[in-house]
C-alpha cells in the first residue's frame, strides 16, 4: 500500500509525493469539496452537504498526513481526507464510467465459452449472480440454466439484477404469437437480428427471455455482436463505419396509445469515442429523408452492416427451450428469431443500463478500481 512520503502547499493545490515517488495535486477546492467530515459529506447517505460553488480557492495553512487521512486547517474551516480516497485519485481522471468492464468481442459463435450459468447458483449466491452478470458484460449475453420454466420464477430472477422496466409493452410480460402489441414480436414470423427500443431515448440496457413452453418446430434464437461488427467496419469499411457513427437515424413505435420517437446513429459513440450503444431495427425506423446523395450513402452503409448481422458465421443460433433463460445486452448484441411453426410461450422484461450496472458495482465484480 502506497503511504504519503512528503505534502507541500503550493499555490494552486496540495502536492502529495507518495512514498514509490509519484506525484500528485489537488487544487484547494477540490480537497474542500471532497472532505469527508461530517459537515462536508453526510456519514449514513454519503451526499455532499456543501455548496461547492461557494468554496474559497485559498491554500490550506497547515497539512498532516498520517496513516488514515490527510488532515488540513483552512482560515475559514477544516478538511480531512481519507488517503484511500486520495489514493483512488491519484491520477486526474475524467468523469467517464471508470470501471467500466472491457467487452470481449466475437465475431463467430465458435469464440464463446462458459456462456452457461447454474440457476441454483444465480438464484441464490451473491457470487453466482455477480459471474452470470460478469458473462453478460464481457460477452453480451448468458445463460441461466435450470431456471424454473415458470412466470414466477423468471421474474424473480429478473428482480434480483434489478428493476423491471416499464414500457409500452408492460413490465414483466408474457406472450405468445397473438397479435396482443402492435408488434411482430407477438407473431411467428421470422424477425431479423435487430435491436429493440429505437425509438426510446434511453433504449432497454438489458432483456430476458425465457422459453416457457414450445411445441413446433423452427424458431431458433440468433444473436450477433454488434460491437464486433463495429470493430470490423472502423478496419475493413471506415467510410461505412463513419457513415453509421454520424448519421441520426429515427425510430418510432405507433399503436396502443403511443407515438414513441427518438433517433441516433446506429453506432453511438461518447465523446471520448468509445462504442456505447448500437441500435439497429429496420421494421421501427421512422420514416426521413436526406438529400439523395447522402440517402443513398445511408442505404449503402446500412446494407453492408446489415449482411454483417446477417452472416450466419457471426451468429450465435439456438432454440432456446424451457429451462434456459436468457440475458443479453439490448445496447450491444442484436437478437433475432428464425420462423416457427406451433406453439411457443415466452416471458421475460426489460431491464435499464444503470440499474444492471448498479448491481455489477454492489457485487463488487470485474470492476477495475483506480487504485494503483
Ligand atoms: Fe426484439
Amino acid at each position: 500500500v502506497t503511504a504519503v512520503a512528503a505534502l507541500r502547499c503550493a499555490a494552486d493545490g496540495l502536492r502529495v509525493t507518495w512514498d514509490d515517488g509519484a506525484t500528485s495535486c489537488y487544487p484547494w477546492r477540490w480537497l474542500r469539496d471532497h472532505s469527508h467530515d461530517e459537515h462536508t459529506l453526510h456519514p449514513l447517505t454519503l451526499q455532499r452537504l456543501i455548496h461547492s460553488a461557494r468554496l474559497t480557492d485559498d491554500p490550506a495553512v497547515t497539512a498532516l498526513a498520517d496513516e488514515q487521512a490527510v488532515r488540513l486547517t483552512f482560515g475559514d474551516g477544516a478538511a480531512m481526507l481519507p488517503l484511500d480516497f486520495l489514493r483512488a485519485y491519484r491520477r486526474p481522471a475524467t468523469a467517464r464510467a471508470h470501471d467500466d468492464i472491457e467487452p470481449v468481442l466475437w465475431h463467430t459463435a465458435a469464440e464463446l465459452d462458459g456462456c452457461r450459468h447454474r440457476y441454483e447458483e444465480v438464484s441464490t449466491t451473491d457470487e453466482g449472480l455477480g459471474e452470470f452478470l460478469l458473462t453478460v458484460a464481457r460477452h453480451g449475453f448468458a445463460i441461466c440454466d435450470g431456471t424454473p420454466a415458470s412466470t414466477e420464477a423468471t421474474e424473480a430472477l429478473i428482480r434480483r439484477i434489478g428493476y423491471v422496466r416499464e414500457t409500452v409493452f408492460g413490465g414483466f410480460w408474457s406472450f405468445t404469437d397473438d397479435l396482443s402489441k402492435a408488434d411482430t414480436a407477438y407473431t411467428s414470423l421470422e424477425l431479423l437480428p435487430h435491436t429493440d427500443g429505437t425509438y426510446s431515448h434511453d433504449a432497454p440496457g438489458l432483456q430476458m427471455l425465457h422459453c416457457l413452453r414450445f411445441d413446433g418446430s423452427g424458431g431458433s434464437s440468433t444473436l450477433v455482436d454488434g460491437f464486433a461488427i463495429a470493430a470490423h467496419l472502423r478496419t475493413h469499411e471506415p467510410d461505412t463505419h463513419r457513415v453509421l457513427s454520424t448519421v441520426d437515424i429515427p425510430g418510432h413505435y405507433l399503436g396502443d396509445d403511443a407515438h414513441l420517437r427518438s433517433a441516433r446513429p446506429v453506432l453511438r459513440h461518447d465523446r471520448h469515442g468509445v462504442l456505447r450503444q448500437v441500435s439497429y431495427n429496420t421494421a421501427d425506423r421512422a420514416p426521413f429523408l436526406l438529400a439523395a446523395d447522402e440517402m443513398n450513402v445511408l442505404y449503402d452503409a446500412l446494407a453492408a452492416f446489415d449482411a454483417l448481422t446477417n452472416d450466419t458465421t457471426r451468429q450465435w443460433q439456438h432454440v432456446l427451450r424451457p429451462g434456459e433463460a436468457l440475458l443479453f445486452d439490448n445496447w450491444r448484441v442484436l437478437h433475432g428469431r428464425h420462423a416457427y411453426e406451433g406453439t411457443r410461450e415466452m416471458c421475460g422484461a426489460y431491464l435499464n443500463r444503470e440499474d444492471f450496472e448498479s448491481r455489477l458495482r454492489t457485487l463488487a465484480v470485474g470492476i477495475a478500481t483506480d487504485s494503483p
